[in-house]
């Protein structure tokens, strides 16, 4: 099943200069639900695609081994069923891998960090490394380590821009969250961002 998801907006309400001096990773999250506006925000700073067939992150050699997925709980945005889903840069689409909650399984798998759990959605970042290692070697390996960064640290602006709480979780079982997404042995497991609504007072 395909999702449409909302355009991105272009142009926010915060410069990257007052996003740049927020940022901190959050852990607590409020309950509420996020909209899907948000989402496809959020997916779009992460890896969404841009002119000139390119991506809102560099890639060495413009290879883009980056995929996101989303492990949404239930209740967790409004508009979608709780479920894993991949990210489609190319058309801003969501594809459901697999319907029902497993945040209390990719919590476990991220050695109980109670913020994976709580938070509504869970974005992961995977690579398939063919895509940069056919072109480079084993240097491809160092690229693909480096764009992690560079897709986390936008998807940390983007969250401080729509006042949304994230942190980067590099700490989890990689075969674990392979089988959660159903991704063959070839894939690398990067990150897990947890991304709510911010608590009072953090
Ligand atoms: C590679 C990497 C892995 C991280 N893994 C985790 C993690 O597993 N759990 C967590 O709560 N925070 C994790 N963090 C977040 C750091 O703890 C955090 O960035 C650091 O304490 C500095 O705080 P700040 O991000 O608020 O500046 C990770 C950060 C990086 C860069």
């Amino acid at each position: 099943m395909e999702i449409k998801l909302p355009e991105p907006v272009l142009e926010g309400e915060m410069s990257v200069e007052e996003a740049l001096a927020r940022r901190k990773s959050r852990r607590c999250y409020r309950a509420d639900p996020l909209t899907l506006k948000e989402v496809s925000q959020l997916l779009w700073a992460g890896q969404g695609a841009v002119k000139g067939g390119r991506r809102t992150a560099p890639s060495a050699g413009a290879t883009y081994p980056m995929e996101l997925y989303l492990v949404v709980r239930e209740m967790g945005v409004e508009k979608l069923v709780p479920g894993i889903y991949r990210y489609n840069p190319e058309s801003h689409t969501l594809t459901l891998i697999e319907r029902g909650d497993f945040s209390e399984y990719l919590y476990r798998a991220a050695l109980e960090q109670s913020w994976v759990l709580e938070a509504p959605v869970n974005i992961v970042l995977v690579a398939y490394p063919p895509r940069t290692v056919t072109r480079y070697g084993n240097r491809g390996y160092r690229y693909i380590y480096m764009e992690a960064g560079h897709v986390s640290q936008n998807i940390y602006l983007q969250a401080e821009a729509l006042d949304l709480a994230t942190v980067a979780v590099g700490a989890f079982y990689d075969e674990d969250v392979r089988g959660l997404l159903r991704l063959p042995k070839g894939y690398m497991i990067l990150y897990i961002h947890p991304v709510g609504r911010r608590c009072r007072g953090d």
